[in-house]
């Protein structure tokens, strides 16, 4: 089934300002930082000038269509837009947390058809874990994306789900669904003949409250059932 987004997703239309964000922000202050020092060369720069200037403004946006938790969404993005972002802020899921924003912590795991891949670059053969705010949503055209919110069948949890309670395996819970999502992956690699393999190929997913061990072992409960 394909949704259509409602406009509001999209960035807005043509003459209409857009909200400010962290990276407008930045680039708006680096072009007044830019335009301050060049001023004494530049003074009396021509309109036409100022014209070509909010014109190398407006951002580069492309039309992406992927599939999450099953269902299809079709968006207008800016190129830069994340996947992290494009899943909390524009497609309404914010079971996939934003931690560190910068591939350090896994909080923001996310599993792309179903197959590995490192820091958000598919290999050969397609896609896998993936940290989703390094990597960028418009490469993503017509892949299928899992999030948390999609890992249970109905009111029916994951067996990962239901290790992760049955081992008592989050206290804060921040770092949860990216432990969870990588879990998943990592049982489906094959990563989990030890507690030892199972810390290796989880290494990028980090959890600071001592939840550890029993996380590992709600992988080690799940891998043994399958
Ligand atoms: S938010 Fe930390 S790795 Fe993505
Ligand atoms: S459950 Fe929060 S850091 Fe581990």
């Amino acid at each position: 089934m394909s949704t259509e987004l409602p406009e509001s997703y999209g960035p807005p239309p043509e003459g209409q300002p857009s909200p400010p964000s962290r990276r407008t922000f930045i680039a708006t202050t680096t072009a007044v930082g830019g335009a301050v020092m060049a001023g004494g060369l530049v003074a009396g720069a021509s309109p036409t000038g100022a014209a070509e200037t909010s014109a190398a403004e407006v951002p580069p946006s492309g039309r992406v269509s992927l599939t999450v938790n099953g269902k299809r969404h079709t968006a207008v993005i800016d190129n830069r837009t994340s996947l992290l972002d494009l899943l909390r802020e524009q497609l309404g899921l914010p079971g996939t947390k934003k931690g560190c924003n910068a591939g350090a912590c896994g909080a923001c795991t996310v599993l792309v058809d179903g197959e590995r891949s490192e820091m958000g670059v598919p290999p050969a053969g397609g896609w896998g874990r993936v940290n989703s705010c390094l990597t960028l949503a418009v490469r993503l055209d017509g892949a299928e994306v899992t999030t948390i919110e999609g890992l249970a069948d109905g009111d029916e949890l994951h067996p990962l789900q239901q290790a992760f309670v049955d081992q008592d395996a989050f206290q804060c819970g921040f770092c949860t669904p990216g432990q969870i999502m990588s879990g998943v992956g990592c049982i489906e690699e094959g990563h989990t003949d030890s507690a030892e393999e199972i810390r290796e190929w989880m290494s990028g997913n980090i959890c600071r409250c001592g939840c550890y061990v029993k996380i590992v072992r709600a992988v080690e409960q799940t891998a043994r059932r399958k």
